[in-house]
């Protein structure tokens, strides 16, 4: 593995693991996308705060090591998401660090558009 790679796993809900890695530096949403990890209507907004599909459920542990905290634009769009946990957080706004290696994250059942609403 490349020194400035980042592992990450998504975990669908049905228990499904999908491995996926990205650089440093890149978003949640960039290792979706630059791995084709198949995850419905994830992204829809491409980052720009407006659709919370990409939703992600954190492990407590993960959560709270997680280099930025969420910044108000983030909450609000997080309160329009489906399955809301206490260590939920938008996945175009997180980004990867070489001490997040190995991060496992869940994916929520259901994901809500808010540009529908
Ligand atoms: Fe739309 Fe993150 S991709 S809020």
């Amino acid at each position: 593995q490349q020194p400035d790679l980042v592992s990450v796993i998504f975990v669908r809900a049905n228990g499904e693991r999908i491995k996926a890695s990205g650089k440093v530096g890149d978003s949640l949403l960039d290792v979706v996308v630059n791995n084709n990890v198949d995850l419905d209507g994830f992204g829809a907004c491409e980052g720009t705060l407006t659709c919370s599909t990409c939703h992600l459920i954190f492990k407590t542990a993960d959560y709270e090591r997680l280099p930025d905290k969420p910044g108000d634009e983030e909450l609000d769009m997080l309160d329009l998401a489906y399955d809301l946990t206490d260590t939920s957080r938008l996945g175009c706004q997180i980004t990867l660090s070489k001490d997040l290696d190995g991060l496992e994250v869940h994916v929520p059942a259901s994901i809500n558009d808010a540009r529908a609403a």
